[in-house]
């Protein structure tokens, strides 16, 4: 059986000038039990978009250090607080962590994640959010070409959107095709 991966891959997107003037406050959101899983983050008032919410802070471990810290196949489901930052460095939010990491994943997210220059991660709101709200972000964890159905299952998504994919794994890439048409369309995991 092949090694899962625990750590999540970086965000795509990646920004590199200064952090944005709006921030919100921890107190703009609260944690508490989520109906997705476990505790999750919850907005207290309504957070227009663009947003930063919060930085996901952590202890900053390499990719083997992760691995030694959590086995995957050790685990019935897949439950990290592991964020990659970059191909060489991980955040495991287990240490040093903040609120940033019980917000859950979703398929049909109202944040993201944003990478700044390589050191930091910030959780930003993506359109506006309604209090009362969780607050989620779409992890995109890695998916090999070996994923079995078994792997599928590990990384079962219960985010409860009518566009969940199933898992929290990215989706599958999608076939490449000549017809513009056809290439243009999106993808199902
Ligand atoms: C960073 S924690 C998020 C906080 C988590 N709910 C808790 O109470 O610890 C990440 C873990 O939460 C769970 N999780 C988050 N979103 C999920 C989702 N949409 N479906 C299933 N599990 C999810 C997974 O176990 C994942 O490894
Ligand atoms: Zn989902």
């Amino acid at each position: 059986m092949p090694t899962r991966k625990s750590g999540k891959p970086p965000s795509r997107r990646r920004k590199s000038a200064a952090p944005k003037g709006r921030y919100a406050s921890p107190r703009h959101f609260e944690i508490r039990n989520s109906p997705i899983q476990g505790r999750g983050a919850f907005a207290l008032e309504d957070i227009p978009r663009g947003t930063r919410l919060i930085e996901y802070t952590g202890e900053k471990i390499s990719h083997d250090e992760a691995d030694r810290r959590y086995d995957d196949e050790k685990m019935k489901r897949h439950h990290t607080f592991l964020f990659t930052l970059t191909d060489n460095w991980i955040i495991d939010a287990a240490n040093g962590g903040n609120e940033a990491m019980y917000i859950n994943h979703s398929c049909d997210p109202n944040c993201e994640a944003v990478i700044v220059g390589d050191k930091r991660i910030y959780i930003e709101s993506k359109k506006r959010i309604p209090a009362g709200t969780e607050l989620v972000y779409d992890y995109q964890y890695e998916r090999r070409d070996d994923h079995t159905a078994e792997d599928e299952e590990f990384y079962r998504c219960l985010c409860g959107s009518p566009k969940c994919r199933g898992s929290i794994l990215m989706p599958k890439k999608a076939k490449r095709s000549s017809s513009k048409k056809r290439a243009g369309k999106k993808s199902r995991a």
